[in-house]
């Protein structure tokens, strides 16, 4: 296997730890350290919007890097291999995944966008943030275990 396939490989997980990192380190580490915070609403605007936008490049790297790694592994990308093999049904999998990963971040940015003025429109964003972000994240973890999978031979 020639170096570039070590390299996309190398920059497939640079890309998904920087995606799977940001979804844990958001819940986890900083909504319980500004839980108190005078200006709690506005950091996690700030921080969401960042995340966004360095999320979307994540994304494009991953989706350009993966085809890459069954390229540069000499993996067959004809459609009649990815619909009868294993490793290929395992492939066409985490496309519709990525592409659930797309929707579901553009309904919580569609939602982010919006000028919520009622209580009640910020509790309904508030739960879609958190049920869009919990989904994504488990789409990702199974994304992972589906590579790993591929990684060492499906
Ligand atoms: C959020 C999105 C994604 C996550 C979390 C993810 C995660 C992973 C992980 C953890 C590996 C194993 C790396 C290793 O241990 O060697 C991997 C490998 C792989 N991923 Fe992804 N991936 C994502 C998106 C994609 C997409 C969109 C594609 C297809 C276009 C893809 C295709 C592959 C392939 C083909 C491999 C196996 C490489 C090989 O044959 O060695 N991945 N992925």
């Amino acid at each position: 296997m020639n170096t570039w396939y070590h390299i996309s490989v190398w920059l497939h997980i640079i890309g998904v730890s920087f995606w799977i990192g940001g979804m844990l380190f958001l819940p986890m580490v900083l909504l319980p350290s500004i839980k108190n915070h005078p200006d709690r609403r506005n950091l996690l605007m700030a921080t969401g919007l960042k995340f966004r936008f360095a999320g979307y490049i994540a994304l494009a790297l991953l989706l350009v890097t993966g085809i890459l790694n069954m390229y540069l592994r000499g993996i067959d990308v004809s459609w009649k291999f990815l619909v009868i093999s294993r490793y290929g049904k395992l492939v066409i999998t985490k496309i519709v995944l990525f592409l659930l990963i797309l929707a579901v971040s553009l309904v919580h940015d569609v939602q982010a966008r919006k000028r919520l003025q009622s209580e009640e429109e910020k509790m309904r964003f508030k739960i879609i943030a958190r049920w869009s972000g919990r989904i994504l994240l488990l789409i990702s973890l199974t994304m992972a275990f589906i590579g790993v999978v591929l990684s060492r031979g499906a």
